[in-house]
């Protein structure tokens, strides 16, 4: 998958599916399952690391979870998103960073969050060969700004302007754009409106793709359930369910069986005296 295939897949009006991912086993479970684009999302710091937001991640966690994924797939196009500070500050910082994420990550794109205001640090990304994925709407690193994960582009000023931000980052030259809850009909001519694929999260059914955080997705989170997340499995009740009965089973004396337990193959029957006999 590259992003070539990703613009044919707005072309042909075939949905592009991309689900984010923190580790190697679930990396591999996504390609496997068929997904297109995995997303090493700062939203690991939120799922999978227990901070209340996204901006205490680093670039160290960022690449040491991308280059986890990365080991997890062969055929996936693989973005890393660049977490809080690591590109806005200026452009030497953004393309450093940037450039990290395919160098040690082994990712073949990177996400940041915003539009227009980071016009010099997209270009210069994009100058040193690298794609970038735009992402407008709700945009956590700015969590504060918002107060809180709230719908954008309601009011039909601030529609227009999220309609500008999505064509500067098409004529800038974003390989996609991430569309994070804005109603359906503003994603909707927004998609009609771009070249580029959208993929939408809490943005409707009309975007070129949907993107979902994986823990959401699989049930497995400690976080109030999203209107716009759907989740396709309770791994948080299978996974508590799992420990409590292997609990259960050592404090019975269940686990491990003989079919847990290895032999040896000059004794069947040991002593002490047997291991304390001068040979
Ligand atoms: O960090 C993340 O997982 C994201 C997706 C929600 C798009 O940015």
């Amino acid at each position: 998958m590259d992003i070539v295939a990703l613009a044919r897949m707005k072309e042909t009006g075939r949905k592009i599916v991309m689900v984010t991912a923190y580790d190697t086993p679930s990396a591999r479970c996504a390609e496997e399952a068929g997904v297109d684009v995995v997303l090493v999302g700062d939203s690991v710091g939120e799922v999978a690391l227990g901070y209340p937001n996204t901006l205490p991640v680093t670039m160290e966690v960022m690449i040491h979870h991308t280059a986890a994924v990365s080991r997890g797939l062969s055929r996936c196009f693989l973005v890393g998103d660049m977490p809080f500070l690591s590109y806005q500050p200026d452009v030497a910082t953004a393309v450093r960073n940037a450039g990290r994420f395919l160098q040690e990550g082994g990712a073949q794109a990177v996400k940041l969050e915003g539009g227009s205001q980071f016009r010099a640090q997209i270009e210069a990304i994009l100058g040193c060969g690298i794609p970038v994925l735009g992402h407008l709407g709700y945009t956590p690193q700015s969590v504060h700004l918002f107060g809180s994960r709230r719908v954008q582009g309601r009011s039909l000023e601030q529609a227009r302007r999220l309609y500008q931000e999505a064509k500067f980052l098409e004529s800038v030259g974003c390989f996609g754009i991430v569309l994070e809850v804005v109603p359906g009909e503003l994603a909707r001519v927004i998609t009609e409106s771009v070249s580029i694929p959208t993929i939408g999260i809490g943005s409707g059914p009309h975007c070129d793709g949907q993107v979902l955080v994986l823990h959401d997705l699989l049930g497995w989170s400690f976080r109030p359930p999203f209107k716009h997340a759907k989740a396709y499995a309770d791994l948080r009740g299978t996974i508590t369910g799992a420990v409590a009965q292997y609990a259960a089973e050592v404090r019975e004396g269940a686990f491990p069986g003989e079919e847990h337990t290895f032999r040896a193959a000059d004794y069947q029957r040991l002593t002490r005296e047997q291991l304390e006999a001068d040979e």
